[in-house]
């Protein structure tokens, strides 16, 4: 029964997804990612309105650059759109992630009571099994995707499936990748990279394993300003710090691959300002 998995093209253009945009939450980004589309023989740029619909993104940086403040404004945003979205977390209980996604939508003047019956929380930071047997953690998810309808995951983080195990890194990776493609989830992926070496890329601990499986991968820096010219190149105090973003690659559409700089504002939300060669030259 070889024969069945050679496919023609022609079969499997009826299925070929809709390439769209999934708003993120995050100010500044969902025009990054982009669609080419050629009319009347010219090429015409289009933003995409949000990250690529049914695409795995993977969000890496290390400790404190953001990364959950990120995917927790995009499961807020989704729920306030309507779109059922699912968050596993793993190395918070569900408690507090709770209170998160309650701060966030706060801050984004979003009103929780709307949005709380369109998010699900997987807690596999409280059950040992959840976090510990990868097939047992799908099939729940499996199940919530299933009885709730639900259309978006976030799994924060996906580096806490493998810890103490960075060897299966991949393998992992592999698994959820298939599974979020299978039920048709547009998802984000938290990893982390442990080490700061080439920090502006998605390589090193948490990166490495990720970034050749997914569809695309942002990255998340943060630089202390420790000398002068430093503080002068990035018109800050020296001791302050300057937080920089990059989508390191997408492989479903066309992305804006400049460094950025953003912040993160009082209120806990990331907003991205602005291209840092523009921002350097004022
Ligand atoms: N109101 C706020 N709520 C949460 N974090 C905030 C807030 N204001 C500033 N921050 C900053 O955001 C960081 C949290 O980022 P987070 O998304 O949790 O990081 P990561 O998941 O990358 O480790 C904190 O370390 C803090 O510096
Ligand atoms: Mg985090």
């Amino acid at each position: 029964m070889v024969g069945e998995n050679v496919h023609s093209l022609e079969s499997i253009r009826s299925s070929v997804p809709k390439l769209f945009g999934v708003p993120s939450g995050v100010e500044g980004l969902d025009n990054m990612f982009y669609k080419v589309e050629i009319t009347d023989g010219k090429v015409v740029k289009s933003p995409l309105g949000g990250y690529p619909y049914l695409g795995v993104i993977n969000i890496t940086g290390v400790a404190d650059t953001g990364k959950s403040l990120m995917v927790e404004q995009f499961a807020v945003k989704q729920a306030s759109l309507g779109f059922r979205t699912m968050f596993v977390t793993v190395e918070t209980p569900k408690e507090f992630i709770a209170q998160s996604l309650m701060s966030r939508a706060k801050a984004m003047g979003i009103d929780f009571d709307d949005i709380s019956g369109n998010l699900f929380i997987v807690d596999a930071a409280s059950n040992h099994r959840l976090r510990e047997d990868l097939d047992y953690l799908l099939d729940t998810m499996a199940y919530g995707i299933k009885t709730y309808n639900i259309k978006n995951t976030v799994i924060d983080s996906v580096t806490g499936l493998f810890e103490a195990k960075e060897v299966l890194a991949r393998s992992v990776v592999r698994k959820i990748y298939n599974f979020l493609k299978k039920w048709y989830q547009t998802a984000l992926l938290v990893s982390q990279k442990r080490s700061s070496s080439e920090e502006m890329s998605a390589e090193a601990a948490g990166g490495y394993g990720v970034a050749h499986i997914v569809d695309g991968t942002i990255v998340l820096y943060k630089k202390l300003i420790m000398t002068k010219f430093e503080s002068n190149l990035y018109k800050v105090p020296i001791g302050s710090v300057v937080r920089l973003f990059r989508i390191d690659g997408c492989r479903m559409t066309g992305h804006d691959s400049r460094t950025y700089i953003f912040e993160i504002t009082d209120t806990g939300l990331v907003r991205i300002l602005s291209p840092l060669d523009e921002y350097i030259r004022g």
